[in-house]
């Protein structure tokens, strides 16, 4: 009897292992702004992972990729941090992505540790926000990355007197933080620096204080969306491009489906970046079709779109490291080093840092065909997080 009830037991197992592994499905929770004034960016999130899916498949390893969506509109880290709480808990997701804010980002990083949920940071550009857990890696870039590189291309433009201005919040201070250490260091000097209220629209009295300061060039930093817009404005309209007051920015400040709205006052703005749309390579090209496809044209397309390409790229190979299993350890394990050729260059994860080392290019507004465009012009190659090397 016993043994009988024995066999029994051992048929039903050995049925188990040979039946067909059940399809599961791993989530993945991205939050980003989907509507509002920041709107583009989460429709570039949302593009650059649906291109993703389209050429690598939406399975790894049997294992279905789902990615989950939620819309944080503007800086609202506690929307942010229920938003990740519900992702979690509900959704039941393995993985966090997205955050376009710093803010945002940091209220994330607070409660990933609880669940073991890797999260990829698509643009959130603040250094420290990788050092808040070691479940933390970034897709798109940092401040002091990007900075770095635009103080010597000030230098390289033959500025000497600078005004710094910056959103006053974390990539603000980054960027305001690596500039001066750089241009200092290259023999310029920053005549004033101004820090501007992240809500700011109106930046006549800034611009004034500018011109007050005779400085012959200006390095700025906003977050990326109306307010950089409204900013590179009012210093044409305030007649700082026309004093022959130079404008050197990180490529937040000269996205490219605001140049148009700018038109033949924006040319020659020099910029410091990770992406163009214009990058002349193979990867890019294809990447653009491939972003038509799923119904994002060329236009419309900003950094967002290759950090989340990129960025689905990293959780497809955490997911097949842990063949669908949650080991947060062994998935962190599986980026850290890895390089590969993104549609903006040949790109790495920093080990140490967990963030993506990448060329950064100095551009020029230019017009090409009847479009305006930033010319990559020279490229900074493998430029680390300048920021946690301080
Ligand atoms: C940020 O909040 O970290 C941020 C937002 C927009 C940018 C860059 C950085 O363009």
């Amino acid at each position: 009897m016993k043994l009988l009830r024995l066999a029994a037991l051992a048929a039903t197992l050995a049925g188990l292992v040979a039946a067909p592994a059940v399809a599961d499905t791993i989530k993945v929770g991205v939050i980003g702004p989907l509507s509002g004034p920041f709107g583009i960016f989460g429709k570039n999130f949302k593009a650059g992972i649906d291109a993703y899916q389209a050429k690598a498949g939406k399975t790894v390893k049997g294992h279905t990729v789902e990615f989950v969506y939620r819309d944080l509109e503007a800086i609202d880290p506690a929307k942010a941090k229920a938003l990740a709480q519900e992702l979690i808990v509900k959704e039941r997701v393995q993985y966090l992505a997205g955050a376009y804010f710093t803010p945002d980002a940091l209220a994330i990083a607070t409660v990933i540790d609880q669940g073991k949920t890797p999260f990829v940071v698509m643009n959130a550009a603040t250094s420290s926000i990788t050092q808040k857990s070691p479940l933390v890696s970034r897709s798109s870039f940092t401040m002091w990355q990007i900075t770095v590189p635009a103080a010597k291309a000030a230098i390289e433009e033959g500025a000497k007197r600078m005004v710094v201005a910056v959103s006053d919040y974390g990539p603000g201070l980054d960027a305001e933080a690596a500039f001066r250490k750089t241009f200092e260091a290259e023999g310029g000097t920053v005549t004033d620096s101004i820090r501007m209220p992240v809500r700011t629209t109106d930046f006549g009295p800034i611009m004034q204080r500018v011109k007050d300061t005779k400085a012959d060039a200006v390095f700025a930093f906003l977050p990326s969306g109306p307010p950089t817009l409204a900013f590179v404005k009012a210093f044409i309209d305030n007649g700082l491009k026309a004093a022959g007051i130079k404008l050197i920015t990180t490529g937040d400040l000269t996205m490219e489906p605001d140049l148009p709205a700018l038109g033949e006052a924006g040319l020659g703005i020099i910029s410091t970046y990770g992406y163009a749309t214009s990058h002349d390579s193979p990867e890019n090209k294809a990447f653009l079709a491939d972003l038509a496809k799923v119904g994002l044209p060329e236009k419309e397309v900003v950094m967002t779109a290759v950090a989340a390409y990129d960025g689905a790229r990293l959780l497809y190979r955490m997911i097949e490291a842990t063949d669908g299993k949650q080991d947060p350890a062994k998935a962190m394990d599986a980026i850290k080093g890895y390089a590969w050729e993104s549609p903006r260059g040949p790109v790495s994860i920093d080990p140490k840092t967990r963030h993506i080392r990448q060329n950064i290019y100095k551009r020029v507004v230019e017009k090409r065909d009847g479009a305006y465009i930033n010319r990559e012009i020279k490229a900074y190659p493998d430029q680390p997080d300048f920021g946690l090397m301080q």
